[in-house]
């Protein structure tokens, strides 16, 4: 028998499948769309840590011809995957490269950050490596996100949340935490939520 929700596909799991998503995930960002508005036809989206794409294609279904993401992963995206208003760079979040194709591609409306460490298991040295990935998310956002823009990036809970908080309220209207119900019981991530960039 399976252990626990990560051994066996759970509802949102297949809830994803049948509706099309490479990944659960996708119910995350639905969920924060709803509570947030976050998305608009029109928007230009930068989308970090995109692969396998659930979130990148509910944003291009939500855009329409309209909009455009910009999607950027270590990993490929799920081939079926794609649209004309769609731009991948598959590389590290770090690089300087990556981050000058994102920036020729911006200024967004929208930054997204679902990027996770690959992890150890050492909950100490996950969430130090999550806490790092939010700094550089935070950076994405200082720099391409327009004025009035809003920002969504994941954190392993004990991941200095407080810490980015009070740094992203110096920088938009409203900063919080949000913890999805689409987030396994037994997961330690949440998400900040930034918007009306000042
Ligand atoms: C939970 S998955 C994202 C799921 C995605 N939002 C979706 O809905 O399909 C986390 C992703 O973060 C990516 N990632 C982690 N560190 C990264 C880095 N330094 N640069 C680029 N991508 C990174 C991983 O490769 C992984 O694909």
């Amino acid at each position: 028998m399976p252990s626990s929700t990560y051994d066996k596909p759970d509802y949102w799991s297949k809830k994803a499948f049948s509706e099309g998503y490479p990944a659960r995930s996708v119910y995350k960002l639905q969920e924060m769309d709803d509570k947030f508005a976050l998305i608009k036809p029109h928007f230009r989206v930068l989308d970090l840590g995109a692969a396998p794409g659930s979130w990148t294609t509910f944003v291009l279904r939500k855009l329409g011809e309209a909009g455009q993401v910009t999607a950027i992963d270590l990993s490929p995206l799920s081939t079926d995957v794609k649209g004309n208003n769609l731009s991948f760079f598959q590389g590290d979040l770090y690089a300087p490269a990556i981050r000058a194709q994102a920036l020729k591609l911006g200024p967004y409306d929208l930054v997204i950050c679902d990027a996770a460490p690959a992890t150890t298991g050492n909950r100490t040295v996950d969430t130090a490596r999550s806490s790092g990935l939010v700094e550089l998310a935070i950076f994405y956002a200082e720099q391409m996100l327009k004025t009035g823009g809003n920002f969504v990036v994941k954190v392993f809970q004990g991941g200095g949340e407080q810490e980015h908080l009070k740094k992203m309220r110096t920088m938009f209207t409203t900063a919080r935490g949000f913890k999805p119900e689409a987030c396994r019981t037994e997961s330690f991530e949440t998400y900040l939520v930034g918007l009306k960039k000042k």
